[in-house]
Order: C-alpha cells, then sequence, then structure tokens
C-alpha cells in the first residue's frame, strides 16, 4: 500500500508567512495526483513536507498508512526529482543512476539489472556511457527519473521536472510520465504551475491557492464543475470569460443583468439562484460555449482579434468596456471590426456569488 495521507498540514516560516494552511489530502495507491496553482501557493513546500525536507508547523502525514512526521527523508521509501536534475557531472549517467543504491550497500549484480530496466523503461539505453554534459535537457531529465525509478520507492515526488524544456519537449515529455506511471504502477505526486500539463497529467488534481486547496476534482470534473470562481479561471486556455451582473426577476422569469447583456436563466438553473434574486453574482462562460452569428443574439460585440488555431479561431470581442473571447469554427467569417451578434450556451454557462467567489450552478 503507497498512498499519501496530509491531516490538517500547515507550515509557517517565520512569524508569519503561511506556507501551507490547513491542507488535508488523500492520494490513493497508484495514483498519479497533481499539486497545480500559482507561484508562491504552497505547491512546493507541501511536496517537501512529504519528503521529510521540511518539517510541518502543524498536522500529520502518513505514507503507506504509516505516521512518518519524524521519519527521515531517507527512510521514508520516497524519491524526488526536481527541476534542475541534480545530477552528478562527473559521472556517466549509468553512475549517476546507480549511486544512490550502491551508497545502500545494494549488490553490484541487482544494481546492474535495476539500472538497465530503468534504461530500457526510458529508452536512455544509448546513453548510459554520457556525462550529464553530454545529454540534452531532455535526456537529462531521464536520468534524473531513472535514478529515482531504480530506488523502486512507494512514491514518486515530482517537482516541475519539465519546466526547464522547451515546449515541444515538454509536450513530449508529459506523454511520456504517463507513459511511465502506467508501465510503473507507482504512486506520483507531481507539482506544476502548468495547468495544461496538469489536465493532461493527472488522475486528480488539487488546485491550490494561498496555501489551500481550492478544489481537489479529476480533470473533466475540474473543467466542467468549477467549484470557485479562481479555479474557473485557473483553469482552461483561454480563461473563461467572467461577466458581472445582478439577478433579476421580470415576469416571473429569472433574468441575469449583466453589464453589456440581458439573458434569461434556463429553467434548470433557476431554483439554485432564486436565492441570489436581486444580489451580485458573476457569470462565467467557457470561450467554446460563445457562438457568434449575423443573425440577432443575445449582444453585439465589435471584433477586435482573430486567431485563426488550425481546426478553429480565437475571436476576441469587445461589448463596450467588456472584453470577450469566443472559440469557434474556422470558417466563421468574422473579420476585425466587424459588429457580430453573440449567443451564449445558457445551459453551459456557470454562476458565481460575488459575496463569497462559490459557484452556485
Ligand atoms: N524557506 C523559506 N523561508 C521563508 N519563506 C518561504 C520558504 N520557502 C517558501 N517560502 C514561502 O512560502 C510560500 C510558498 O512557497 P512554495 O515554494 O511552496 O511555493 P510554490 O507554490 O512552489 O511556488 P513556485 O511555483 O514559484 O515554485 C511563498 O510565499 C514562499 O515565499
Ligand atoms: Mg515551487
Amino acid at each position: 500500500m503507497s498512498t499519501v495521507t496530509l491531516k490538517n498540514v500547515t507550515k509557517v516560516f517565520g512569524d508569519s508567512v503561511v506556507a501551507v494552511d490547513n491542507v488535508s489530502l488523500e492520494v490513493e495507491d497508484g495514483e498519479f495526483m497533481i499539486l497545480v496553482g500559482p507561484s508562491g501557493c504552497g505547491k512546493s513546500t507541501t511536496l517537501r513536507i512529504i519528503a521529510g525536507l521540511e518539517t510541518a508547523t502543524g498536522g500529520d502525514i502518513y505514507i503507506g498508512g504509516r505516521l512518518v512526521n519524524d521519519v527521515l527523508p531517507k527512510d521514508r521509501d520516497i524519491a524526488m526529482v526536481f527541476q534542475n536534475y541534480a545530477l552528478y557531472p562527473h559521472m556517466t549517467a549509468y553512475a549517476n543512476m546507480a549511486f544512490g543504491l550502491k551508497l545502500r550497500g545494494v549488490q553490484k549484480k541487482e544494481i546492474d539489472e535495476r539500472v538497465k530496466e530503468a534504461a530500457e523503461i526510458l529508452n536512455i539505453g544509448e546513453l548510459l556511457d554520457r556525462k550529464p554534459r553530454e545529454l540534452s535537457g531532455g535526456q537529462s531529465q531521464r536520468v534524473a527519473v531513472g535514478r529515482a525509478i531504480v530506488r523502486k520507492p512507494k512514491v514518486f515526488l515530482f517537482d516541475e521536472p519539465l519546466s526547464n524544456l522547451d515546449l515541444k519537449l515538454r509536450v513530449q515529455m508529459r506523454a511520456e510520465f504517463s507513459k511511465i506511471h502506467n508501465k510503473l504502477g507507482a504512486t506520483m505526486i507531481y507539482v506544476t504551475h502548468d495547468q495544461t500539463e496538469a489536465m493532461t497529467m493527472g488522475d486528480r488534481i488539487a488546485v491550490m491557492r494561498e496555501g489551500g486547496i481550492r478544489q481537489l476534482a479529476d480533470p473533466g470534473a475540474l473543467y466542467q464543475s468549477p467549484a470557485n470562481r479562481f479555479v474557473a479561471q485557473f483553469i482552461g486556455i483561454p480563461p473563461m470569460n467572467m461577466i458581472d451582473g445582478v439577478i433579476a426577476e421580470e415576469g416571473g422569469a429569472l433574468l441575469f443583468k449583466g453589464d453589456s447583456c440581458r439573458v434569461t436563466v434556463p429553467d434548470g438553473k433557476g431554483d439554485l439562484l432564486r436565492p441570489f434574486l436581486e444580489k451580485k453574482v458573476t457569470m462565467g462562460v467557457r470561450p467554446e460555449d460563445v457562438s457568434v452569428s449575423e443573425g440577432k443574439g443575445m449582444a453585439e460585440a465589435v471584433v477586435d482579434v482573430v486567431q485563426p488555431l488550425g481546426p478553429q479561431k480565437f475571436l476576441y470581442l469587445k461589448m463596450g468596456d467588456c472584453e470577450y473571447t469566443a472559440r469557434v469554427p474556422v470558417e466563421t467569417k468574422a473579420r476585425v471590426n466587424d459588429t457580430v451578434a453573440i449567443v451564449f450556451d445558457m445551459e453551459k454557462v456557470h454562476f458565481f456569488d460575488d459575496a463569497t467567489d462559490r459557484a452556485i450552478v
């Protein structure tokens, strides 16, 4: 069993820097868990607490069901891979991978087997005699991962392992990480600030902000049912359009009256929105749920920028002072400065309570 459990974990640096704020998290055996969030939100600190490189100010950490608060990093049965690889420059890839095992007194034959097995998984068999300066960034990162794999740890911890690589290699390595995870079936906790990386690799994703987890869900649920305004805007590129307004009633029907649009709330959302009558709410619309037409729509907008992107186009639209993004089919004719009618797919829009930032429906 290689579960990882955090119970009410807090880390305060100095007198007042709350880096991790009462985080509780259960990572299942064999799960690929992602911690994602903006810079400074406490991702690395959380990971370092699991590794034992940082002591929590409060709370409990369990690995494989065992309380490890007072267990040294080397006895926690974890392996951590950092952003900067931290390979020994004077050693070959082989020696780098073998080093930790040698220190632990593992037999030479077993070391050899484990290094070759890891090299095969990572496709670096040809590179084992090279020194780090003779390796590309992606190859170095594989060796760093190899060094973790040969340890056969209960849990792998990764702190932004791909952020030094160029975009193309990063995309390729994301797929590699998913493959490695499938092959090893190991528990992995992976830190990134990149929402695309999180969405493409994670079984589940914990979205962090200011030391706390704002939502923990699988990628689909995170995208379709964001729990609050922060998650709604952090996940998804381009971000969800956010329109300020109030809920009003006219002739028995509920309306959303926004800065530049008035729309009828669909029946299915009415019950949950009625308690917010006359209150300030924000309507969130994903770019793919905005369509444009030459006829009559819910509102009129002027096309500001057109970005063709292969099978689709992004339109940046202006309505008064508000800006919106629409993801439309590539055939859409709209040109810069055209006035277009826009339609929101009201079944798919989200509403957030301005008082709490929480999702209403
Ligand atoms: N050793 C330290 N002493 C004091 N403050 C620290 C220390 N380490 C981290 N912090 C603070 O704790 C907060 C969380 O830092 P952490 O490194 O966990 O963020 P992060 O989410 O990993 O950010 P990034 O994406 O930039 O790596 C930040 O405000 C940071 O300045
Ligand atoms: Mg970090």
